[in-house]
């Protein structure tokens, strides 16, 4: 079997990254890390990585006049690793235009909320200041747009009344968890097409139960 080969750039803790290290430890999963990129020397996600003998690179954004130059930094590391898909987790950088057109549908993100509703850095304040029952995370393909391209995966996670920013996003992250090695997969597999910016796939068949909260009894 031939492995996708990813490239997974993150900026700190690094737990997806280890979901996905973990995912891809399975003899039949279709994917393979190659390397791990941090914008931040001291990111704890590199150490997962090293324990688990990936290649790892640190290029620190700090050095580079724009963005395109540190994004070009990157884009180095990534060919020379011979990476297919590029998978930010927790990449707390917006890529240039350049590096997303480099890579057209071909960089994926994973964002603590059902996109399109609340992009940006605090969405889980912003769910909860907007009172919904249910959030969630999103697996899409990225766009230069912040937290904008077509949808691979979501899941819905409940927010419950006494909720504040830390517990439900302990909650969401576990769905993050489950959301990111299945989209790889998807991808990986070749399950997926982008047609007029959407990501269009065969579902399984059969009843789906809406997600309904709270409860109805
Ligand atoms: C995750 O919750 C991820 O969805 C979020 O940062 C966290 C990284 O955690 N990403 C964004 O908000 C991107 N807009 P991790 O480093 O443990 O994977």
């Amino acid at each position: 079997m031939s492995r996708l080969k990813i490239g997974v750039l993150i900026s700190g803790r690094g737990s997806n990254l280890q979901a996905l290290i973990a995912a891809c430890a399975a003899p039949d999963f279709p994917a393979e890390i190659v390397l791990v990129v941090s914008n931040k020397p001291d990111a704890q996600g590199l150490d997962h990585a090293r324990a688990a003998g990936i290649e790892t690179a640190t290029v620190a954004h700090g050095g580079f006049p724009d963005r395109e130059s540190f994004d070009r930094e990157i884009d180095k590391h990534l060919k020379s690793s011979g990476a297919e898909l590029v998978c930010l987790a927790g990449f707390m950088r917006l890529l240039s235009t350049w590096f997303v057109e480099t890579w057209h549908d071909r960089v994926v993100n994973i964002h603590p909320s059902l996109l399109p509703a609340f992009k940006g850095i605090d969405a889980h304040a912003q769910a909860i200041a907007a009172g919904v029952r249910l959030s969630g995370c999103t697996v899409h393909i990225v766009r230069p747009e912040m937290d904008a391209g077509p949808i691979l995966v979501q899941a819905a996670v409940p927010v419950m009344p006494n909720d504040d920013e830390d517990t439900l996003a302990a909650r969401i992250l576990e769905a993050e968890h489950a959301c990111y090695p299945l989209a790889v997969r998807l991808l990986a597999e070749n399950r997926v097409k982008i047609v007029d910016e959407r990501a269009v796939m065969m579902t399984p068949e059969g009843r789906h139960r809406p997600l309904i909260f709270p409860p109805t009894e």
